[in-house]
């Protein structure tokens, strides 16, 4: 079991394929992009599929593939093929921008993909295009009915909102989602930005969400018990079956129930989007580690997880790595 000294047990894989994106959301990285990660230092397949199968050995149930952009690994279809034959089969999702989608969703549903989480922060394709500095808002309007079409179900939308970028959008993008059967959740902007240019106040809070869905429509709250280790608290809309979720990362932190761990492209394991430390298994795996060895490795990083992400502490501090190469 992967556990922490308080207690938290995580089940919930986040895996990054790749740091590489073919977007620059502007509360991710700058215009001009990054420096990947040469190829020679980013996990193979067979060790990314040996990762998640030890992982799932010591208790892991869902497995979610991250970027940057997912999508653009090449060997993503194979990699859900390999990981739906592990044995228990963990469930498997996938965190994209959506723009490859409307070319891989079948083959990735028939691979053995379950759900997906697909980016999208605006309706206005000309918004979208100074928001992500690409003109792509098609592809991925493209990518969300294929997404759809394919069967992977539910098929969820995050949105962040900025304050005088696209904070006028709520309405009309939960009821675009509403309309297409798609599940909202907006997500508070978090300080990770490559760039460094987190400002407190460009945040839109989950309270000013709420407040602004309020207005238009009647939400009533899920439970709590439904709720579980799952960071999105959701509400009924007018009524239901239609859903939307907030998720208040930084003015609601959820860390007390955090189920999580993740895999870096490069083969670190971070046990908090905000840890400043990582644990590396590919050295190790490179230098003819055995299974077991790695799993102690892995539950020796998940054991120095820290109570919270400290974002409102006096000394809190970025971590190195930005988002984009954390994955969700
Ligand atoms: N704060 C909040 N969410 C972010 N994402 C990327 N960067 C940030 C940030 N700084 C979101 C993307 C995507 C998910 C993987 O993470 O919008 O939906
Ligand atoms: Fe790419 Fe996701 Fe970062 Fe946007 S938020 S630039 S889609 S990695």
């Amino acid at each position: 079991m992967l556990v922490d000294t308080f207690g938290r047990v995580a089940t919930d894989l986040r895996v990054s394929l790749t740091d590489k994106c073919n977007l620059r959301c502007a509360y991710c990285m700058p215009a001009e992009g990054l420096d990947w990660l040469p190829s020679a230092e980013a996990l193979t397949d067979d060790e990314v599929v040996r990762v998640v199968g030890i992982a799932v050995q010591m208790g892991v149930t869902e497995v979610r593939f991250t970027g940057g952009e997912p999508l653009l690994r090449r060997g993503v279809v194979d990699i859900v093929t390999r990981v739906a034959a592990l044995q228990p089969r963990p469930r498997i999702s996938l965190s994209t921008n959506g723009i490859g989608l409307s070319r891989s969703a079948s083959a990735l549903k028939t691979a053995g993909l379950d759900r997906v989480n697909v980016s999208l922060d605006t309706l206005d394709p000309v918004r979208f295009a100074e928001l992500t500095r690409r003109d792509r808002f098609a592809d991925v309007v493209k990518g969300l009915e294929a997404a759809a079409d394919a069967g992977l179900t539910p098929v969820k939308v995050n949105t962040v909102l900025m304050r005088g970028h696209n904070d006028d959008e709520a309405i009309p993008l939960l009821r675009w989602c509403l309309e297409r059967g798609y599940s909202l959740r907006f997500i508070e902007q978090m300080p990770l930005d490559a760039q460094h240019g987190w400002d407190r106040s460009v945040m839109v809070t989950a309270a000013e969400i709420l407040a602004m869905l309020g207005d238009e429509f009647a939400l009533s709250p899920v439970g709590a018990e439904e709720r579980g280790s799952a960071p999105a608290e959701e509400w009924l809309v007018d009524g239901g079956p239609g859903r939307v979720g907030v998720i208040g990362s930084v003015t609601r932190p959820f860390c007390g129930t955090c189920d999580r761990v993740r895999l870096t492209a490069d083969g670190q394991i971070r046990n908090c989007l905000f840890a400043r430390e990582e644990s590396d298994l590919r050295g190790p795996m490179r230098a003819g580690a055995t299974d077991a060895e790695l799993a102690e490795r892995l539950a020796a990083a998940l054991l120095a997880k820290r109570a919270g992400h400290g974002i409102d502490d006096p000394g809190f501090l970025q971590p190195a790595r930005p988002m984009s190469a954390i994955g969700g």
